[in-house]
């Protein structure tokens, strides 16, 4: 593991109905599994295949809840908007006022992450460093923050992973099969083996061919069980050694100021 290092961490609910104004106890849920799997202390390791304990990781990357905001006042860490929208898209209308959301506070000392209903069945997504700091971090469907009991939605997307997976891509991580489908394309770190594409649901292990299977094949099979694979909340259980050198290697350079 690396020295840890805390992110300080604002979210903003943008909210129409009542059940878009999430609870803050669904928030700070959110916050126990980020902790959990970026820490590996989430319970669930016990499914991680024996093949891929070796470079499984704790990332040294803990979170909190801001504790001061941008004018130097105390905060609970936690916005509530009042919006007009019924949901919104990837376009980024819920980070600014003018669009019915609420714009981002400096992403170079907090982590940005919305949470609003979106449309279709995105759960949520994110910008990797390098991003215009108005639109810089994470966008969550509501529904996909926290776990059960704090978060009262139906699975599989009721677990807190969506954040796990979206905070990956904010520091920096791909998906397993990179940028494109199809072998043409990695995620750069060494120790996720290359796969074809994403997995859905749970499936059995081992995924050796086929979509979700790997580029050469090999008994291991995919290492669909990665937070940064498409599989349901329950069935994801590690970030590699490698994601972890990647994501604190993010921190150190494009991130540095958050932990200042
Ligand atoms: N970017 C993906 C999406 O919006 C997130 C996938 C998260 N997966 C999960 N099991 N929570 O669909
Ligand atoms: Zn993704
Ligand atoms: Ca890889």
């Amino acid at each position: 593991m690396q020295a840890t290092k805390t992110i300080p961490v604002v979210f903003h609910v943008v909210y129409k109905t009542a059940a878009e104004n999430i609870s803050d106890a669904q928030i700070l849920s959110q916050l126990e599994v980020l902790n959990r799997d970026f820490r590996r202390f989430n319970a669930d390791t016990t499914n991680t295949p024996q093949a891929f304990r070796s470079v499984s990781a704790d990332t040294g990357i803990e979170f909190c809840l801001a504790s001061v905001d941008p004018n130097g006042a105390p905060t609970t860490g936690i916005t509530r908007t009042l919006t007009t929208a019924n949901s919104f898209t990837t376009n980024d209308d819920m980070k600014a006022a003018a669009t019915g959301g609420i714009a981002a506070w400096p992403r170079d000392q907090y982590l940005n992450i919305w949470v609003c209903n979106l449309s279709g069945t995105t759960l949520g997504y994110a910008y990797k460093p390098g991003a215009p700091a108005n639109i810089d971090g994470v966008v969550l469907r509501y529904t996909t923050v926290g776990a059960a009991p704090a978060n009262p939605f139906p699975a599989p997307y009721n677990a807190g992973r969506t954040a796990t997976h979206e905070v990956g891509h904010w520091l920096n991580l791909s998906h397993i099969w990179g940028q494109a489908p199809g072998c043409t394309d990695d995620d750069l770190v060494a120790d996720t083996p290359q796969q074809v594409e994403e997995n859905w649901g749970c499936p059995t292990y081992p995924v050796t061919t086929g979509t979700g299977g790997l580029c050469t094949a090999a008994p291991t099979g995919s290492m669909f069980m990665n937070y940064m694979d498409y599989v349901d909340d329950n069935c994801m259980n590690l970030f590699t050694q490698g994601q972890g050198s990647r994501m604190n290697a993010a921190i150190s350079t494009s991130r540095a100021s958050l932990l200042a």
